[in-house]
């Protein structure tokens, strides 16, 4: 019997092993707080964004991270790194919960680093992971977004690149005032629901000149063809080298779908989004959630919004 590779069709990601997770930005949007601590590694309830991101790459088979990092990211390789000293004094203690807490971010997949340098954008980012994937197909998880764990969006997007090769991305619906925060797509039915041929694309457009609503949020699974269109893509919108260019690049030429993503999704890039994600995720928790709701509910029931100073008032 020919043994398996991970390259063959039977592989249960169907040949795709790297994730890529693009992790350089600078956080602006949260100073000060992440003035000396990457945007990446802020709570979501208890652990850092980033994780949750890694964890849906393993839950997807992926089994091999690659982290394209900046400056100031050295708390990220710590975070997926083992903490020996911290696991004996748990273990010392017979706290196993969190010992198995601590270990698990080093157990998901086998974690790489390489930094960017120069932040030129999403598609320079991407680019950086050139030499790591190869010439294999490769998912990107865009941090900012996380994806329910309960979805499963990236499995329904192997799948999709397994049954018809090219590239993958993922859309989501959003109200027209709200498709200039977001690469856009143009889009032709596909015979399958829930599947659309991309036939064009463009980054953060004006309402009047969008061609759809359907907003391009952070999941890809990309044909290593898209390396040779990012060497040429020109600085787009903001100055950037966008990877969402590339990809309206490769459509030209290539398969791109798009699959329609209605799940649950939650964008702690902003932070009024990220406030109402860990309240939510917090709500749901079974070991915090009962109490916290409780908490919340007389909370919301008591207060009264005093506006002239804009403080609580009981
Ligand atoms: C990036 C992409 C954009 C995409 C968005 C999803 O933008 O460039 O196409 O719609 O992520 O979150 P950013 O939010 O990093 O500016």
């Amino acid at each position: 019997m020919t043994p398996m590779t991970p390259h063959t069709t039977s592989h249960p990601t169907h040949g795709v092993r790297k994730a890529v997770v693009p992790a350089a930005g600078l956080g602006t949007r949260f100073l000060p707080a992440t003035k000396a601590t990457p945007k990446e590694m802020l709570p979501v309830v208890d652990k850092p964004a980033i994780q949750y991101v890694v964890e849906e790459a393993s839950a997807a088979g992926l089994d091999d991270v690659l982290m394209v990092t900046g400056r100031h990211k050295r708390a990220i390789e710590d975070h997926f790194d083992q903490a020996s000293e911290l696991e004996r004094a748990l273990e010392a203690k017979g706290d196993l919960a969190r010992l198995h807490a601590v270990r698990s971010a080093s157990q998901l997949a086998r974690i790489h680093h390489i930094r960017q340098g120069d932040p030129l954008g999403l598609g320079h980012a991407v680019l950086c992971a050139r030499s790591h994937v190869g010439n294999e197909p490769f998912a990107v998880l865009l941090g900012d977004d996380l994806i329910d764990e309960r979805e499963t969006l990236l499995k329904v997007m192997l799948d999709v690149r397994a049954r018809y090769g090219g590239s993958v991305i993922a859309l989501m619906e959003v109200d027209p005032s709200q498709i200039h925060l977001y690469g856009c797509a143009a889009v032709k039915p596909s015979d399958e629901t829930g599947v659309v041929h991309v036939t064009g694309l463009v980054e953060k457009p004006s309402r009047e000149v969008a061609p759809s609503n359907y907003a391009v949020i952070g999941r890809y699974v990309l044909d290593p063809k898209v390396f040779e269109v990012l060497e040429r893509t020109e600085p787009g919108r903001g100055g950037e080298i966008q990877l969402t260019d590339a990809i309206e690049e490769l459509a030209l030429t290539d398969e791109v779908r798009g699959v329609v993503f209605t799940g649950r999704r939650y964008d702690t890039g902003d932070k009024a989004e990220y406030l109402r994600t860990v309240v939510r995720l917090a709500c749901e928790r079974s070991d915090l959630g009962p109490e916290f709701r409780s908490w919340l509910t007389e909370f919301v029931a008591t207060f009264d919004i005093d506006l002239e100073g804009g403080r609580l008032a009981a």
